[in-house]
């Protein structure tokens, strides 16, 4: 029995079939968004990517035109997030996870568990040194750092690998 003649599959079916192209990028970026949600270790970060995502639109990056977004979450399920404010006289500007961590302590602090970066320009943007030193201050080594891409979470690392060997204020207290 040919696809021409058999029951309740003519012509028209046929061609309609082969008009249906597979679309590989967006294929990709839809598992990519679901293992963001489901898959193993990033369960619930996919909000925390919105959020960095959002805070991202609101960046204030004028001179660099490279917008960033942060977010991150506290043992009790607050999310705090912020954008890069660029100033005029260049090294007075500062970081995404800087306003983000500043929103942190005016909300209240506690245990950072996970971390969220996003950059509108470029894939897994790492935290510059300053925010790594500035973001261990309120983190535990195994602290999760999502390194995102515009679909979702591209690579998950710890606070611990980031920065290895950071200088502790232990023993100022
Ligand atoms: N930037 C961040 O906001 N976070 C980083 O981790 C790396 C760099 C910002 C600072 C500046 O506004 C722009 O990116 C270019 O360096």
């Amino acid at each position: 029995m040919s696809l021409k003649s058999g029951p309740g599959f003519g012509t028209t079916d046929l061609k309609r079939v082969t008009r249906i192209r597979f679309d590989a990028t967006r294929f990709k970026r839809e598992c990519r968004v679901l293992d963001t949600i489901i898959g193993e270790n990033k369960l619930m970060s996919h909000d925390l990517f919105e959020a960095a995502k959002a805070a991202m639109s609101k960046a204030y990056a004028p001179y660099s035109k490279f917008r960033v977004g942060a977010a991150l979450r506290t043992e009790d399920g607050r999310v705090f997030a912020g954008a890069n404010v660029e100033i005029a006289s260049y090294p007075e500007g500062w970081c995404a996870e800087t306003t983000a961590l500043g929103h942190y302590i005016m909300g209240g602090g506690g245990k950072i568990v996970e971390i969220a970066v996003l950059a509108e320009r470029m894939a897994k943007c790492s935290p510059c040194g300053g925010c790594r030193q500035r973001l261990a201050e309120f983190c535990r080594p195994e602290t999760k750092l999502y390194l995102c891409d515009n679909a979702g979470v591209a690579e998950t690392v710890t606070m611990g690998e980031m920065l290895p060997y950071g200088f502790r204020g232990d023993i100022l207290k």
